[in-house]
């Protein structure tokens, strides 16, 4: 019994070291994904990219990449005259070496702006500034990266466009502008436009971004897709179909879709009551990449519940990403490799 034991043991050791180790194990979500069109990954710390266990478990497990913060603004360039480029660039480096595609999030953003971006007056300010930090970040990285979220949550909840500084500068027509200009510097970029609550047809953001896409669409505004971040509860509504019905108007229209900040946090005082809808959610949406063939990419928020932002920014709850705080994946990791590799 105990050398059978010891053997299982060995076993298991070397289909650990293959599930870590593998450029694409066979009983990874990444490389399952990836043979239905969809790149799986995730939004990493500078830490996460510094700890060798961490770049080890993501050679193995990812197919994108993207920055949880240090391309934003506030951390990218603090002032005006100092660019931090060291901690973008490892991640990109990271990426390219390992033949994982990049995301750049985000170029524009209500929040984590340095002071001299939240305090532009004029037009001509914020149009210098805003072609500025397109042309020296995408020249930058042209060829290197692939996807960049151009803006982030532009709407508030009923639809109207969010007060920023963008719009109090430059009016409506900044997003038009700045993905015009995106696209001019890298003509290869696949610009997105990245928001919360926006994933569920019939609720007045998710349609106001809709229209909106619709109409850049219509006049030939290159856009290339519609990020949605997917930041999801097991104790909030869940609307499959009215997603579905989302993702497929998009298809409509030739639009991509990329699930770009997922994660599906618990209250803990409510673990054991919880954990199967919360499984249930993480299972709807693999189904919902796989089948709908204009979602092209999986991303989840944070590599392991160690980092997760959201017991800090969401207090009291958690168990939101899909490895443990030990890296270990958990039950439910299995359950979307399967769901992956099902045809
Ligand atoms: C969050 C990060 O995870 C935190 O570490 C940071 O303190 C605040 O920003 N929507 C987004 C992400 O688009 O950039 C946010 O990331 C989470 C919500």
């Amino acid at each position: 019994m105990k050398r059978i034991l010891a053997f299982a043991v060995k076993i298991a050791a070397l289909c650990a070291l293959c599930f870590c180790a593998s450029s694409c194990g066979k009983k990874t979500i990444a490389c399952a994904a990836e043979k239905r069109g969809v790149d799986f990954g995730f939004a990493v710390s500078v830490t996460d990219l510094l700890n060798a266990n961490t770049q080890k478990l993501l050679t193995g497990q990812a197919k994108i990449l993207v920055a949880e913060n240090c391309m934003k603004s506030s951390q990218l360039r603090p002032n005006k005259t100092f660019w931090n480029w060291s901690d973008p660039e490892n991640l990109v480096k990271f990426a390219n070496q390992n033949k994982i595609v990049a995301k750049w999030h985000t170029l524009f953003w209500h929040e984590m702006n340095p002071p001299f971006i939240n305090s532009l007056k004029t037009k001509e300010e914020a149009e210098q500034m805003m072609d500025e930090h397109i042309t020296t970040v995408m020249q930058k990285f042209k060829g290197r990266i692939r996807d960049y979220d151009v803006v982030n949550e532009m709407f508030n909840e009923d639809g109207s466009l969010r007060d920023t500084v963008w719009l109090r500068t430059l009016g409506p027509g900044y997003l038009e502008r700045a993905i015009r200009k995106a696209h001019e510097v890298d003509p290869a970029a696949h610009l997105f436009l990245n928001e919360y609550n926006n994933e569920a047809k019939g609720y007045a953001k998710a349609d106001a971004m809709y229209n909106l896409v619709k109409d850049f669409v219509e006049r030939g505004v290159p856009i290339y897709g519609v990020g949605m971040q997917l930041h999801l509860a097991a104790d909030l509504p869940y609307d499959e179909e009215a997603i579905r019905q989302n993702i497929r108007r998009y298809a409509d229209l030739g639009i991509k879709i990329c699930f770009s900040e997922v994660d599906v946090r618990i209250p803990l005082s409510r673990l054991e009551e919880l954990e199967p809808k919360q499984k249930e959610i993480w299972k709807s949406l693999m189904t919902l990449a796989v089948e709908e063939p204009n979602v092209e990419s999986f991303i989840v928020w944070g590599v392991s519940d160690k980092n997760s932002w959201i017991p800090a920014w969401k207090p009291g709850y958690g168990n939101a990403l899909l490895f443990d705080k030990n890296f270990k994946p958990k039950p439910i990791y299995f359950e979307l490799a399967q769901i992956a590799a099902r045809r």
